[in-house]
């Protein structure tokens, strides 16, 4: 018999993936916010994720209601896994989703967790709770399985449908099915990992290498400002070598690589290991708005007037979790800075109800700044010319270029500044 299946969290990870897996198959998807299924019932996905066309079109059906789920067989569940205000990992979401689903279970089910953790939360967090409110026994009458995302938002190459997908489970035989099922959408680009354990450790390891990377570039960049050597420069020749790793520096934000490094650290630090190196990454990361704000103070020598371009956390999404670029508007008025914020992706409530902030909606010549920060190399802002910066930048404003988005052609008539 065919599986139905329901994925629980239909946010970035989930509702691509139920999309896509509601091509072949029999698909429910549920999630607790009303708002959200509202939109996703009338096409409209806020991540950007999924066209309108191709979500009316899907078989998908959603619900805010558990019992929707009911008769489903493989659940996948893709929840949040975020951490608290002093960076220890919350698995609130994931128990109250695993509780709502011990209601739903019967023998023969399997579920599948793909929210990103560290090892163990799978089958010795989430499973002990199916099993005390189903009253069913994982291994035995229902099975894990743990399967890592690792699409990337706002990425339309590396989409869910064409990358590999790692997956485990509690025995071979759940494994190949698993596989069987992902596999359809995908064309089999499977990779079964040995473990469960295994395959949450690889998840978060992908994550914690990419900020600890991330980390090297940024301390290396303020080292490098400080001997006026730009770190592009430095990259351009070093990546000439076959075995260079190319990074770039960056407030590193958003939900993945900013927190989950804290999950390993949280692990590591239970089991009596001090994780030097994941915490070092974290530190100098979350340092970074504040050393650039220091540098910009310094190279600007009095307070100025300035435009923020990029409030998101990363470019070409809507995505305002977790943004660094918060930090560095909030550490840029602390020096003395007057500060005004523009973003070509960002929903303008969202970033009233979040931060505050009263985004500006047009870049026009009535604002005319003393300085902009490239802070997020949306598209809009990577194609401006000089004239565009004309049309909101004083003339010799300075041009704070925090991710090298102009430096091929720096706009003429001003002062362009990168690290
Ligand atoms: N976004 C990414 O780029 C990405 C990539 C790889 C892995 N991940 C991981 O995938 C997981 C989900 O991330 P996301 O970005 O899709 O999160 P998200 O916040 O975009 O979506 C989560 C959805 O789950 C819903 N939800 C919360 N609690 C629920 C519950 N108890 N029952 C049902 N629905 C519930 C929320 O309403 C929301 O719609 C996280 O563990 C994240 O680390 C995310």
């Amino acid at each position: 018999m065919e599986s139905k299946i329901a994925v629980i969290g239909l946010g970035y990870v989930g509702l691509p993936l139920a999309v896509a897996l509601a091509k072949s198959y029999v698909v429910v998807g549920y999630d607790i916010s009303e708002h959200r299924v509202r939109e996703i019932k009338e096409g409209y996905d806020r991540t950007n994720e999924i066209e309108e066309t191709v979500l009316k079109k899907s078989s998908l059906q959603v619900s805010t209601d558990a019992n929707s789920m009911l008769g489903c067989d493989v659940f996948i569940v893709t929840v949040p896994t975020p951490v608290d205000a002093s960076n220890t990992p919350d698995l609130e979401p994931l128990r109250r989703a695993s509780a709502a689903l011990g209601e739903i279970i019967t023998k023969g089910c399997v579920v599948v967790y793909e929210s990103t953790v560290y090892p163990g939360v799978t089958e010795d967090f989430c499973g002990p709770i199916l099993e005390k409110i189903s009253g069913l026994k994982a291994g035995v009458d229902f099975y894990l399985g743990y399967s890592p995302e690792r699409i990337n938002p706002g990425d339309k190459v590396h989409t869910v449908e064409k990358i590999t997908k790692v997956v485990a489970a509690q025995t071979p035989d759940i494994a190949q099915k698993i596989a069987q099922i992902y596999g359809k959408m995908n064309n089999n680009n499977i990779f079964i990992a040995k473990t469960i354990k295994a395959a949450e450790a690889a998840k978060v390891i992908e994550n914690t290498q990419r900020d600890i990377n991330i980390a090297f570039m940024n301390e290396i960049s303020l080292i490098f400002s400080k001997m006026n050597i730009s770190i592009y420069d430095v990259l351009d020749a070093a990546s000439t070598k076959w075995n260079f790793l190319k990074f770039s520096p960056g407030l590193v934000g958003g939900h993945c690589i900013g927190v989950d490094p804290y999950y390993l650290a949280q692990a590591s630090k239970s089991l009596g290991h001090d994780p030097q190196m994941i915490l070092a990454g974290r530190s100098i990361n979350e340092s970074m708005a504040n050393e650039l704000a220091d540098l910009m103070t310094q190279r600007a020598g009095r307070p100025l007037r300035l435009l923020v371009l990029g409030l998101t956390f990363k470019e070409n999404v809507p995505d305002l979790r977790n943004t660094k670029v918060v930090d560095l508007v909030e550490a840029l008025k602390k020096r003395g800075h007057q500060v005004d914020v523009h973003d070509a992706c960002a929903d303008p409530k969202e970033a009233s109800q979040f931060f505050n902030y009263n985004l500006v909606p047009v870049l026009t010549v009535d604002n005319h700044y003393d300085g902009v920060v490239g802070a997020v190399p949306h598209d809009l802002y990577c194609q401006f010319t000089s004239a565009d910066f004309g049309r909101f930048l004083k003339p010799q404003g300075q041009v704070f270029d925090l991710k090298a988005i102009w430096r091929k052609s720096p706009p003429s008539g001003f002062n362009y500044w990168i690290l």
